[in-house]
């Protein structure tokens, strides 16, 4: 193994077993996965998987509906072993540089390690630093629940205002909302990323500045975006308080830059830190998780932790073949890349997770949209899938039917829990749900033939637009319920399928070089946007689009 790669091999496409899965692949082209239940009456027991929570509670994954075999599998497992797939988890696990780009840790499981057990980076235990902003964590938000944290004209908060973007903003936004069930009635919390005045200004419309608590969540306090909308909402803030001094009321700062937050007018003691090893998308376990801290409570943002800490033991412990994150990593892996397929579906039915997906396309995109290996060679396979996802069953009223009878391969994630919070109409809605679940996946293996078309009586013409070919491949997980141990682990499931991805593919999935050229090309236009002259300093488009902006802004 390369120290400064964590990596003994270049192409993924040059490991055995990548090249004895291109054989399957091609062997086994007319797999079905229907028939392969008719020939295998214990396919269902070889491919499910139970994950075992903390708390005693469990997730069902079933990947039975896949189109796999027991050799395809174990090749799957082998070419997760020559890609030295748990080196690098277990150096993820002790803490080593694997962010090699940038020559850094990445440890968001120090995180959520609940154990009183030491975890170090570079000989320094790390948790003395992470239990002290858990406990400044719980303190203030419990300051804020139970009211002893007043506002300047001395009344409660009832608003809780995160402004944030990217990682700082898309992981407490989907938390806040799938734990919707357990926050207090009379706090609210909201979330301004986008830098189009208009979110800043339509979540201000209905706030009073006495009652709201703005948290401003941008590690360096320099992020354009965060720090644009913070200074807006400071102003909309002393239109009305008029005293500077209010603010260390009102605004709090979850950031690692103390000068800046200094000079915002925020109190230093109201500021929550975090580590250079955490990254934007594994940053919701952090203080960047106070506004989910403060809404839901602290003793139900520490089940959260623990869900994810019981994902990160059994990753860091289960064999691959029985080891359900890798599995879901090498599926994906599997259609990504023998397949042909671009997409990775994942649709919960359960409307407390509908902006899970969104959640999902950073950690999923940013990690691995890259096409250079961590040996630094350009990639001849494809890498990062195209994550997407609505939640049931309202998707299935809008892209479904190209899932069905579409000419795209797209593998699906079902998410359901068996027990709803709100079990309405005699849980009547709850069956409803479910039965879509059930069916959705069971229609797209079963499908349906012209034989059964035609004995239905369908009119010879309209027999091939009424055959459903089967054999579309979907995992299917059911939780018993959206608690917080429950959505830490779903979340941590699916950090640890991406982190797998990467491993095989062999490229940094914790940079995000990406993310940098159009924000360096923004700051160029901006100015050129407020001086009146003609912009000829661009293409013609990008000239032309800019002069039109100009003449009609
Ligand atoms: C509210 O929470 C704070 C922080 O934990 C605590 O110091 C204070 O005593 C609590 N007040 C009440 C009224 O419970
Ligand atoms: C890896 O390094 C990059 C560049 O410094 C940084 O932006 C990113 O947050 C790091 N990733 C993690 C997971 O720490």
């Amino acid at each position: 193994m390369n120290p400064n790669t964590f990596t003994s091999f270049d192409l993924a496409t040059n490991l055995p077993a990548w090249k004895a899965l291109e054989q399957e692949f091609k062997q086994k082209k007319d797999f079905s996965v229907r028939q392969a239940f008719k020939d295998d009456s214990e396919r269902f027991e070889k491919f499910s998987f139970t994950l075992d929570n903390y708390d005693g509670s469990k997730i069902l994954f079933d990947f039975s509906k896949n189109l796999i075999d027991k050799s395809i599998f174990d090749n799957l497992v082998q070419l997760a072993r020559e890609a030295g797939v748990e080196k690098l988890r277990d150096a993820l696990f002790k803490g080593e540089h694997i962010n090699t780009t940038e020559d850094r840790a990445v440890y968001h499981p120090a995180l959520r390690n609940q154990d009183d057990k030491p975890m170090s980076v570079d000989g320094k235990n790390v948790m003395p630093q992470v239990d002290s902003v858990l406990n400044h964590m719980k303190e203030f938000s419990d300051s804020v629940r139970n009211g002893s944290w007043k506002g300047y004209t001395g009344k409660q908060i009832t608003d809780v205002v995160n402004i944030g973007i990217g990682g700082s903003d898309l992981g407490p936004v989907m938390v806040t909302e799938a734990l919707a069930h357990y926050a207090k009635p009379d706090l609210n919390a909201h979330f301004v990323s986008n830098i189009d005045g208009t979110h800043l200004a339509e979540i201000l419309k209905g706030l009073n500045p006495e009652t709201t608590l703005f948290l401003i969540a941008s590690k360096t306090f320099t992020t354009a975006e965060t720090i644009t909308n913070a200074n807006s909402a400071k102003e909309w803030f002393l239109k009305k308080a008029n005293d500077q001094s209010a603010i260390a009321k009102h605004f709090v700062a979850l950031s690692t830059n103390e000068a800046e937050v200094v000079k915002f007018g925020i109190d230093p003691k109201n500021m929550f830190e975090f580590e250079s090893w955490v990254g934007g998308r594994y940053s919701v376990w952090s203080a960047i998780g106070l506004s989910v801290a403060i809404y839901v409570g602290f003793e139900n943002f520490q089940a959260f932790l623990k869900g994810a800490q019981a994902v990160d033991h059994h990753f860091l412990n289960a064999p691959l073949e029985e080891n359900i994150p890798a599995i879901g990593g090498l599926l994906s892996v599997w259609y990504n890349n023998f397949h042909g397929a671009q997409t990775h579906l994942v649709a919960p039915f359960d409307q407390y997770l509908h902006r899970f997906p969104a959640y999902l396309q950073q950690l999923s995109m940013e990690s691995n949209g890259k096409s250079v290996t961590r040996t630094s060679q350009f990639t001849n396979y494809q890498t990062g899938v195209v994550l997407f996802g609505e939640p049931c069953t309202n998707a299935q009223h809008s892209f479904f039917q190209l899932l069905h009878q579409g000419t795209k391969l797209i593998p699906a994630d079902f998410i359901l829990a068996a027990q709803s919070h709100n079990p309405i109409d005699n849980n009547k809605h709850q069956r409803m749900l479910a039965s879509n679940f059930f069916a959705q996946s069971e229609a797209l293996m079963t499908g349906k033939d012209a034989e059964q078309v035609k004995a239905e009586g369908a009119e010879p013409k309209l027999v091939p637009h009424k055959v459903f070919s089967g054999d579309r491949p979907t995992t299917s997980i059911l939780a018993q319920k959206i608690t917080p141990a429950t959505l830490g682990a779903l979340i941590a499931y699916y950090e640890h399928l991406t982190f797998t991805e990467g491993a095989i593919w062999n490229i940094n999935s914790f940079d995000q070089w990406g993310v940098e050229l159009g924000k360096v090309l923004a700051k160029k236009i901006e100015p050129q946007l407020a001086d009146p002259g003609v912009v000829d300093n661009h293409d013609a488009s990008t000239n032309g689009l800019i002069n039109q902006f100009k003449q009609w802004a």
